[in-house]
């Protein structure tokens, strides 16, 4: 029998079937679930976070840990990775109870919800619903000190924990009571604003050591693609140039592998739906206006309400002021990811929130954390703001719309309806 036909058979007849016409021979490994087993440009990063962690196999404590950097810069992988390596480890070790936990604090975005998300872990066999925190946190200290566990928990989008101090005081709090146990805190953060939000204790303590996760250049970025590229597509199905492109287009905007990983992803199922037998550059091109278009999407859903609604008033009043340049004859071509030619001004916009938000939700930000949302609106690259400069009051600030506003309003109209 040929070498062929064993690999052949050595598949299942069904995903044979399935991959027969595609560009794909895993399609799973570019979608953002995947945990890549190798880690490219995060070796400082993952040798800073093995050695922080390491005294706990020893019986010693280990500082809590803060991981920051822009979106798709690898925290949450590199995190999972080193996760699996401590897991791995401590099945091994027998003179130590360890283990990890990791929480996504998008889903888990309370001090109860974390809470009881840890004891589901602990105790699988009970419910904990419904009972009082004071009590969950009781259950929590009984089972650390009972095992003599030393636990790490991994609070991944920490900065989504609507009642973040109390929660890292109440775990940091357990580590003063428990003497043959602790808890390790490793908060993980894309938003370079929520460290200035935290009370100064609550910074001092889950801020114990920082590592930050610089955004990858093109050429990081080409070489992550190209590791990812050859166990999920079948060999020679994407052009080198192809993989050049999405690794420049996601450079020049962000630097993000997720943005990079999903243009070709999407360019791969562009070239199956047009029978192609390989991916090339104008698939990319093809791919890039979805692909912003789904990471604008999930970046807006995550955002908290009142700043969607500041993000809100934001798309009304440029569409507003774009029908008025309209009709005067001054309006451009508006496409995505170009910056809308419509300048606000700050107090514009908090004067049109204002009444969005008594309206939807019948209470309103202050002026000091509307401001914040404009700073936060900014880091994530959907606005763009400057200084007023002279002629303008105080802290007036000129506000564009990065994306394209009708979209925008659409998307987070559906969040309120
Ligand atoms: N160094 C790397 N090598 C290989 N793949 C990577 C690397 N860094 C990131 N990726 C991939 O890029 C995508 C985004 O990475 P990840 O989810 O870790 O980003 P993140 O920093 O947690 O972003 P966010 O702040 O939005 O949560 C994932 O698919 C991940 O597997
Ligand atoms: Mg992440």
């Amino acid at each position: 029998m040929s070498s062929k036909k064993t690999s052949f058979l050595s598949r299942n007849l069904f995903e044979h079937e399935i991959i027969k016409d595609s560009v794909f021979l895993n399609r799973d490994i570019m979608t953002p679930h995947y945990i890549p087993s190798k880690l490219l440009f995060r070796d400082i990063q993952i040798k800073e976070i093995t050695t922080n962690l390491a005294p706990l196999f020893k019986g010693l404590r280990a500082n809590n840990l803060f991981l920051y950097g822009k979106t798709g810069t690898g925290k949450t992988a590199t995190a999972k990775f080193v996760l699996r390596e401590f897991e791995e480890f401590a099945s091994k070790n027998k003179t130590t109870n360890a283990k990890t936990i990791y929480i996504n604090c998008r889903i888990h975005n309370s001090k109860y919800k974390v809470l009881l998300k840890i004891l589901a872990n602990l105790y699988p066999d009970k419910d904990f619903i419904g009972f009082s925190s004071t009590f969950l946190h009781e259950k929590l200290m009984e089972y650390l000190d009972e095992n003599s566990m030393k636990l790490v928990l991994i609070l991944d989008e920490i900065d989504k924990v609507k009642d973040v101090d109390e929660l890292v005081y109440v775990l940091t709090r357990c580590n003063d009571d428990l003497a043959n146990a602790s808890i390790t805190i490793v908060g993980i953060s894309n938003n370079v604003f929520f460290k200035q939000r935290l009370d100064p204790r609550t910074r001092s303590s889950l801020c114990e050591k920082e590592l930050v996760f610089p955004p990858y250049n093109a050429n990081e970025l080409k070489a992550i693609l190209s590791e990812r590229v050859s166990l999920a597509f079948k060999k020679g199905a994407v052009s080198k140039s192809a993989v050049a492109l999405a690794a420049a287009i996601a450079a020049q905007e962000s630097g993000d592998a997720r943005t990079a990983v999903l243009l070709l992803l999407r360019a791969g199922e562009i070239a199956d739906s047009l029978q192609k037998k390989r991916v090339e550059e104008v698939d990319v091109l093809r791919a890039k206006e979805s692909v912003e278009e789904e990471i604008i999407l999930s970046m807006i859903n995550t955002l908290p309400e009142h700043e969607q609604l500041v993000l809100y008033a934001i798309a009304s009043l440029t569409i507003a002021k774009k029908g008025i340049k309209k009709i005067s004859g001054f309006s451009s071509n508006n496409t995505l990811s170009q910056l809308s030619d419509v300048v606000l001004i700050s107090g514009e916009i908090y004067e049109e929130y204002l009444t969005i938000a008594e309206k939807l939700k019948g209470n309103a930000v202050s002026l000091r954390w509307f401001q914040q949302y404009i700073n936060e609106l900014e880091m994530h690259g959907l606005i763009a703001v400057a200084e007023a400069g002279r002629g303008f009051r105080g802290n007036t600030r000129i506000i564009k719309l990065a994306y394209d506003a009708e979209k925008i309003k659409n998307i987070i109209e559906k969040n309120f309806s």
